[in-house]
């Protein structure tokens, strides 16, 4: 049998870096995804494939001793042979349409198809132990990992998140569009997460109150969701990446990106972790932006909320 497990990249529209620190963040699942296809093997190795290269290892390594761009798959693959009782190994190849290293969640909706794929693989598609996996596996290259892309790409749509809390679903008549800018500045999420917390520890008070500025500001955010106000979110947007320009993780040509296409939208910020990666602007179903799209030296991408999460398929 082949499985196929497909999985959403993700946009953060408010409360990345926060999120780390117990506090809100809301996200969305994206129309681009990272697929993976797993088979059983007659080998006693987990064979990986990518567009990152090729691994052949043996299912008893230790999952430490794995190449960093392999270890989440290894990991995954490796807990479910042991929780199968299975004496053979496994092939993996993973295929994404998302930016590596871009802030839309490349690497969570890769752990979350392989997850999902390899699961089913044993006949389990239960999404609370894929949405578990997923995240242990995560945590083998990025430990301080919220969870919340993980989550988003498990369920779809668009989500508040809590680390302790966990998610729930908004429920929103709107599709919600955007323009994604990609800076092509590939960014280390692991190195961003410490430089602000080394900011957090050194400007303790600041850092407090920019989490309860935060907080206000989801909670406006959330009620113009519900009415359909565009306008506002796009000015909580701008908001919100202000916030992020105060803990350090912009840089001038972010900045540069967002005063261009802010505005010709209703407001754009920073998604994930930052110092590079993509702006996402929120857009109008409609609106013509091929004036800037066709003109720009960056890559962009028109993306819409993705109400389905994670999928799985046999052939
Ligand atoms: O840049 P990304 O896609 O890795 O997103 C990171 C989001 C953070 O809030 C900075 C970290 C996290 O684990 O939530």
């Amino acid at each position: 049998m082949t499985s196929i497990a497909k999985a959403p990249g993700k946009i953060i529209l408010f409360g990345e870096h926060f999120v780390v620190y117990e506090n809100r963040a809301i996200l969305g699942a994206i129309d681009k995804y990272a697929t993976v296809t797993s088979e059983k093997t007659n080998t006693d190795n987990i064979l990986i494939s990518s567009s990152l290269g090729q691994s052949s290892i043996k299912k008893d390594e230790e999952v430490s001793n794995v190449e960093k761009k392999f270890r989440p798959f290894f990991y995954i693959a490796k807990q479910l042979i042991s929780k199968n009782g299975f004496d053979k190994g496994i092939s993996i190849k993973i295929e994404s349409e998302i930016p590596i290293g871009a802030g839309l969640g490349s690497s969570s909706a890769c752990c979350v198809a392989a997850a999902a794929s390899i699961s089913n693989l044993f006949g389990n598609t239960n999404e609370k132990e894929i949405l578990e996996l997923s995240i242990q596996a995560e945590k083998t290259i990025f430990p301080n990992s919220s969870g919340a892309d993980c989550t988003v790409s498990v369920h779809g749509g668009i989500i508040e998140y809590q680390k302790e809390k966990g998610f729930s679903k908004i429920n929103t008549k709107n599709k919600f569009n955007f323009l994604i800018i990609d800076s092509e500045q590939i960014h280390a999420t692991d190195k961003v997460v410490e430089r602000v917390k080394k900011f957090k520890n050194e400007n303790t008070n600041v850092f407090t109150e920019l989490c309860s500025e935060e907080e206000r500001l989801i909670t406006k955010a959330l009620e113009s969701m519900e009415n359909n106000d565009l306008k506002t979110i796009g000015k909580c947007m701008a908001q919100n990446q202000i916030f992020l320009e105060q803990i350090g993780v912009s840089n001038d040509e972010l900045l540069s990106i967002i005063e261009e296409i802010e505005m010709i939208t209703f407001g754009a910020k920073i998604t994930g972790a930052g110092d590079g990666g993509c702006v996402i602007a929120l857009t109008e179903e409609e609106s013509d932006l091929s004036e800037y799209t066709n003109t720009t030296k960056y890559q962009t991408y028109h993306v819409s909320i993705q109400k389905t999460g994670m999928q799985v398929f046999n052939s």
